[in-house]
């Protein structure tokens, strides 16, 4: 592996990297990773205490970098880019975005018991906020050639998971969404770079450990594509499509050969099985009924029906 893979986005040493969703798992990876190679920062949240925490954790290792930190509630909706909209002009130096953020549904609802509002926060973070925000930064990556678009998606595209239909749909979108961009990209002759990231479980607030062979570490996972992103197998280029993880490139390879019946059985199966064993634990958490201090009153009633969605676990968001 070259010693920076991503030197090709590098133009002298005031190249930004701007990462969505980096106070926690890949996305705080990336952050770390990335001023590792010494690219400075704009990293993305709607914590500032938790934005502030990963920036002093990447100065104290990387004293030279510029670590810029912005909020936006990338489920607002309307949607908006929050502080980025007001830092993004003054910043030309962007050379590479990392369309990273995505959040899922904790539970596995039947899909017409899930919360309308947590199925439009899934499409709101996942697909409305990318897709504007690129739309922001494309021009300045065009004029910072060679540069680096990587939108992440979930093998849930290839594998639309029962009981989490917004959240497959949402990255199918991501995947369509980036190949597009990809092949307009390369209709137009320029190299902004399009790569569409496609993870396997990994260990990160959405998916907790402890980690395996099938499941890495955030760190090692990002430290995985990093390596991959300096061109795919015929070129400096990485390819369109990137499945960085051995054990996760199998389970991709093998969804695309199978008949789709074949495919469509087994995601079923998965996470029917995954289901049972979430509202198992579920079952056996719930303090039984004589622990059960009666609250109900004529005030508390709208607050015992909010709480009662999350302790059915019919739908809490991950984040
Ligand atoms: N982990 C997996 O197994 C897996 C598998 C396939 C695909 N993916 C994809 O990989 C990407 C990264 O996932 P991850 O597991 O690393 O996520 P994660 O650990 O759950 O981190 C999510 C990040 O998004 C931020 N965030 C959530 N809602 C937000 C909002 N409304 N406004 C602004 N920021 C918000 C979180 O901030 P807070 O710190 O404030 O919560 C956090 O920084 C996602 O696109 C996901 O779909 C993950």
């Amino acid at each position: 592996m070259p010693s920076n893979p991503l030197k090709r986005y590098q133009h002298g040493e005031g190249s930004y990297a701007l990462v969505t969703g980096a106070t926690l798992g890949m996305g705080e990876e990336w952050a770390h990773q990335l001023a590792a190679l010494g690219f400075n920062l704009i990293i993305h949240g709607r914590s500032q205490a938790k934005l502030d925490a990963v920036r002093a954790a990447i100065l104290a290792k990387h004293a030279t970098v510029d670590v810029k930190t912005a909020i936006a509630d990338a489920g607002a909706l309307p949607p908006n880019l929050g502080e980025l909209e007001a830092l993004l002009p003054a910043l030309s130096q962007i050379t590479v975005l990392i369309n990273n953020i995505g959040v899922t549904s904790k539970a596995f609802p039947l899909f017409e018991e899930a919360p309308t509002e947590d199925l439009l926060q899934q499409i709101a973070i996942n697909d409305v906020f990318p897709t504007i925000l690129t739309q922001r930064v494309l021009p300045t990556l065009k004029r910072n050639q060679p540069s680096l678009i990587v939108n992440v998606t979930s093998m849930g595209a290839w594998a639309p998971s029962p009981y989490l239909s917004a959240y497959s749909g949402s990255k199918a979108y991501n995947l369509i969404f980036s190949r597009s961009l990809y092949n307009e990209m390369r209709c137009e002759g320029n190299q902004v770079d399009v790569t569409t990231l496609v993870p396997g479980q990994v260990v990160s607030g959405m998916n907790e450990g402890p980690p395996t062979a099938n499941m890495p570490t955030s760190h090692d996972f990002i430290r995985t594509t990093i390596s991959k992103l300096s061109g795919g197998l015929f070129g400096v280029r990485p390819p369109p499509i990137m499945v960085p993880w051995m054990a996760h490139s199998m389970g991709y390879l093998a969804m695309q050969l199978m008949p789709r019946a074949m495919a469509d059985w087994a995601v079923r199966s998965t996470v029917v099985d995954l289901r049972k064993k979430k509202l198992a634990a579920e079952q056996r958490e719930k303090p039984s009924e004589d622990q059960v201090v009666p609250t109900m009153t004529a005030n508390s009633s709208a607050g015992a029906t909010a709480n009662g969605v999350h302790e059915d676990g019919k739908a809490t968001m991950t984040n």
